[in-house]
């Protein structure tokens, strides 16, 4: 029985970390196990230009921990209003490695996303050119198509269509959910990827909606049915590197899940690892995890893998993680996986 395993330092290619107090508290909990992150631009207000970024990249940088090497990997947020001059003068200055595109009221902070795409062609031209990522939110917000067909509906009439219309983009379906999500960025070679949540592996929409409302569960893209959560852990193991880790871990307070319009998001920085270690194992393909997490990712950005490792240790007794960790900002509860996690990162060593 394998009860250590030694993989590179993964990174988090699709990260919350908020500002102020929630930031100070959660950065920590990124900080402890990954080398790098993509972080959200979706701020209030948003961070849409070069200098919004280069600003949150030193807030982020100053909430580490001492002798952190965490580094936060930045992203603006694409507005129908963004200058393509000011997107390139980012990437070239190193501050940016992604462009986010939110469809406008799509998900939590979303309300200056894109509406019309004519408005940023422009901008994802420029990309194409210089080779910057685009990072999509992919769902339709139009109110007569099902929340739970969104992610579909979203790649026949926006994703495919913006590829075919900027050859060259290099694009990042973020946090699919849909077993449509897997097939689509399985049918193309070159230039797209796709990140899987820890949590969109292990909770359908049961967990939401079967024995009374529980918001913990509810995020963005929803949880959809069974076969999709089992065509998402398919392609995660799969070993195919089109697929890698972004948590989308999205801290909100309880205050904030919990009433009547709760917010989306879960809270998974904390037991990311933990519970991706056990979802590897159930599925025997523990020696699958390290290009998941480590690998996979800093392939498509073009980066280095990290130099460290860490090690992950399997012990007969449960890992004990608090219920919720506490900010500033109040109480936030941490992602219930609802099985035991023997796994834990046990020691970071150079190497
Ligand atoms: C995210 C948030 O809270 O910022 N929420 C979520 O449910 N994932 C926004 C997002 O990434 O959609
Ligand atoms: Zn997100």
């Amino acid at each position: 029985m394998t009860t250590t395993l030694t993989i590179r330092r993964p990174d988090d290619w699709h990260l919350h970390l908020r500002d102020g107090e929630m930031l100070a508290a959660v950065c920590p909990e990124s900080a402890r196990h990954f080398g790098r992150a993509i972080i959200m631009p979706n701020l209030v207000p948003p961070v849409v230009t070069g200098s919004d970024a280069a600003r949150y990249k030193e807030r982020i940088l100053a909430a580490r921990p001492a002798g952190s090497d965490f580094t936060p990997l930045m992203t603006l947020y694409l507005t129908e209003d963004t200058d393509p001059e000011d997107v390139a003068q980012a990437h070239r200055d190193g501050i940016v490695q992604a462009v986010k595109l939110y469809p406008a009221g799509a998900t939590t902070n979303s309300a200056s996303g894109v509406r019309n795409f004519d408005r940023v062609r422009g901008v994802l031209e420029r990309m194409a050119e210089i080779g910057l990522p685009l990072c999509v939110h992919g769902e339709v917000t139009d109110d007569d198509v099902d929340i739970f067909d969104r992610e579909a509906v979203f790649i026949e009439r926006v994703l495919d269509p913006l590829r075919r219309a900027t050859p060259g983009l290099r694009v990042v379906m973020e946090h699919i959910t849909t077993a449509d999500g897997v097939e689509y960025a399985q049918s193309v070679d070159e230039d797209l990827a796709a990140t899987i949540t820890t949590h969109h592996l292990v909770i359908n929409r049961n967990f939401i909606l079967a024995g009374g409302i529980k918001p913990h569960y509810y995020c963005l893209p929803v949880a959809k049915r069974e076969r999709h959560r089992l065509a998402l852990r398919k392609a995660a193991i799969s070993g195919d590197a089109r697929f890698f880790l972004g948590t989308d871990s999205a801290p909100h307070t309880d205050p904030l899940k919990e009433q009547a319009c709760g917010c989306a998001g879960c809270f998974t920085a904390t037991n990311t690892m933990s519970i991706l270690a056990q979802v590897f194992e159930d599925e025997g393909a523990l020696h699958r995890l390290e290009g998941f997490t480590s690998r996979h990712g800093p392939g498509f950005y073009k980066l280095p893998v990290n130099d460290d490792t860490i090690t992950l240790t399997k012990s007969n007794t449960p890992v004990d993680y608090p219920d919720k960790i506490h900010t500033g900002d109040g109480p936030v509860t941490l992602f219930d996986p609802q099985f035991p996690l023997h796994w834990s990162v046990a020691d970071a060593s150079s190497g």
